[in-house]
């Protein structure tokens, strides 16, 4: 295992010192915006996207963002911890039942040119 992938390991093996980070970002933040909801409005999704999270933590992204996804988005949630894409997919089923959710590592997984999804 190379160094990058063990402090990987260590910081993302699963999501409680991205939990502790993220707590201080909530209380201390002085944004009228969310994040969560600031980067959704960014992204402009449109309905029937495909969409490939690489680096997806636990995905609270999506679940922070359920009610403003569009219809029938499709997403691929990848990341090079696998306690994290546990989490992710767990988590996107919870909160995001009706968008169609698939699992992946470090790499993304090979995509047709023709459905390349949005990268978020
Ligand atoms: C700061 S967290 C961000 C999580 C999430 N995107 C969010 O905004 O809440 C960074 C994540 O990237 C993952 N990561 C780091 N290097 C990666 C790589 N080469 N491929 C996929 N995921 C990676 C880590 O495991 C960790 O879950």
């Amino acid at each position: 295992m190379s160094s990058i992938t063990e402090g990987n390991a260590g910081q993302y093996g699963d999501s409680r010192k991205l939990a502790a980070r993220a707590r201080l970002h909530t209380e201390y933040t002085i944004a009228e915006t969310g994040w969560f909801p600031w980067v959704a409005a960014q992204l402009l999704l449109k309905p029937a996207d495909r969409v490939l999270d690489v680096g997806c933590g636990p995905a609270w992204f999506w679940a922070a963002t359920a009610g403003l996804l569009p219809e029938n988005l499709h997403l691929t949630l990848a990341d090079l911890s696998p306690g994290m894409v546990d989490e992710a997919v767990a988590r996107a089923a919870a909160h995001c039942p009706s968008v169609p959710c698939e699992a992946a590592g470090p790499m993304p997984p090979h995509f047709p040119s023709k459905t390349a999804p949005s990268i978020s």
